[in-house]
């Protein structure tokens, strides 16, 4: 399984291929690197972009109060601002899809709405509303809302004429052969999971490893233009797909390469 390689002067440093594996991961800012990227080659494509929820206030963790801050790449551009970036990603991601391909895009309130406007307005067909409910979620310290214990994923096709793939018999084994609805109990990710270090929105494997699942098949190639920790990169990887993930964050991608790593030696 080669790895895709892309002709492009421009990256913050070298990219990182695993040609045995289908992996690629570059160091760029998104909104670049995918605007450079060939038409139509991605199967699958999932997008955990920035929150922007990044505003000095306070949560709670492992029982102690701690600064909601998760970066600069999550400070909010405005309200406009943000929307008009969700715009050009999406617009770009949509363009690289294969014309039966899908897309999963992860959010809190915050930035779900501007993200379900803008796949509206450029034409995607939005396919579900997943919640994601984390189980044990943090306290809410201040009491004075309800604790924020859901994430929504929106599962959308390229356009309305997709013959995208829903691997429907999976999802319904994988659910004590009951039909699986759009609501996911999936706790977050466990220290395992970290121990290779942090990343402060890094996403549960096995949310990760429903969504590979259900919506591509083995050799599919799978993109996360916003990809962290490469959580996507290793359920890509465990179920045989092809993965490319971008990172503007070095460090970050230090962190996908571990975890990867770890992942070839074990199979
Ligand atoms: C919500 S996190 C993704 C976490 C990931 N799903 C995981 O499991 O680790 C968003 C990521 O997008 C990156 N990012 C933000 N803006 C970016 C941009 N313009 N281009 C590339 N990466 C960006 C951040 O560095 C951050 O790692």
């Amino acid at each position: 399984m080669e790895a895709t390689k892309l002709a492009t002067s421009n990256l913050e440093r070298e990219p990182y291929y695993s040609d045995d594996r289908g992996v690629t991961l570059y160091q760029a800012d998104s909104l670049e690197l995918l605007s450079q990227m060939e038409s139509e080659q991605f199967d699958m494509i999932f997008a955990d972009p920035p929150y922007f929820l990044s505003n000095d206030g306070v949560t709670c963790k492992s029982g102690k109060m701690v600064s909601v801050n998760k970066g600069r790449w999550d400070r909010s551009k405005g309200v406009e601002g943000n929307h008009a970036f969700n715009l050009q990603w999406l617009g770009e991601c949509q363009r690289l899809l294969k014309p039966n391909g899908t897309i999963w895009v992860s959010g809190t309130f915050h930035v779900i709405y501007s993200l379900g406007f803008a796949m509206q307005t450029l034409g995607y067909k939005i396919l579900n509303d997943i919640a994601w409910f984390k189980v044990n979620p943090p306290p809410n310290l201040s009491c004075r809302y309800f604790t924020h214990g859901t994430e929504t994923i929106i599962w959308a096709a390229k356009d309305d004429d997709s013959r995208y793939t829903f691997n429907y018999k999976t999802m319904k084994e994988m659910n004590g052969n009951k039909q699986m609805k759009n609501l996911w109990n999936i706790m977050s990710p466990r220290k395992a999971e970290k121990k290779h270090g942090k990343h402060p929105t890094q996403k549960p494997i096995k949310l990760l490893d429903r969504i590979v699942l259900a919506a591509s098949d083995e050799g599919d190639r799978i993109l996360d233009p916003f990809c962290g920790s490469s959580t996507t990169g290793l359920a890509a990887i465990e179920h045989g797909r092809q993965y490319v993930g971008i990172d503007q964050s070095e460090e970050y991608l230090d962190l996908s390469i571990k975890r990867l790593q770890d992942l070839y030696e074990e199979k």
